[in-house]
């Protein structure tokens, strides 16, 4: 497995993603651990985006607890429909926020995050988790990002 990942330094959303994700699936190929794979798919997204938070929340009950994440300390539990991860949960939807003042019941972990996405990952046809992308700027997030991010997180091999 590579350890090195090249960052491209074109600013075009689609390449940075095209570039990113053979590496994230190279990184994580062959590596039966769930959480090792979730970890190095945060950190290759921090790298290569620079979003001030990424990480992933994982379904335990009817919570979502933290899982790894790359970026400041963030609330470690979140209710199903509380929030934009609790919200994406229970539609069972990605949700693009572009501005998170304008989300009703956001959850501000951090008070320097502008904007926000989230994608929920799948098993068995189920929401078992979720990946959430915050960033310093307004209106960062689009269908671009959605489109990508929900490729990544069907890399992921759910094992408890
Ligand atoms: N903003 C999220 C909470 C998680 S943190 O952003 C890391 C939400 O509203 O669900």
């Amino acid at each position: 497995m590579a350890e090195d990942l090249t960052i491209t330094t074109s600013t075009d959303k689609e390449e940075q993603y095209r570039s990113l994700i053979p590496q994230i699936t190279a990184l994580i190929e062959g590596e039966p651990d769930m959480v090792a794979n979730l970890a190095n798919i945060c950190a290759a997204l921090k790298e290569q985006f620079k979003w001030l938070w990424v990480g992933f929340y994982l379904v335990k009950g009817e919570e979502l607890v933290l899982g790894p994440f790359q970026g400041p300390v963030a609330c470690t539990r979140i209710a199903k429909g509380k929030g934009v991860c609790g919200t994406a949960w229970q539609q069972e939807k990605t949700l693009i926020v572009p501005d998170v003042d304008e989300f009703p019941g956001h959850i501000a972990c951090s008070s320097a995050s502008r904007s926000e996405i989230v994608v929920p990952l799948f098993y068995n046809g189920e929401v078992v988790g979720v990946l959430d992308a915050d960033s310093e700027n307004p209106t960062q997030f689009d269908e671009v990002d959605a489109r990508w991010l929900e490729q990544v997180v069907k890399l992921v091999n759910f094992n408890e």
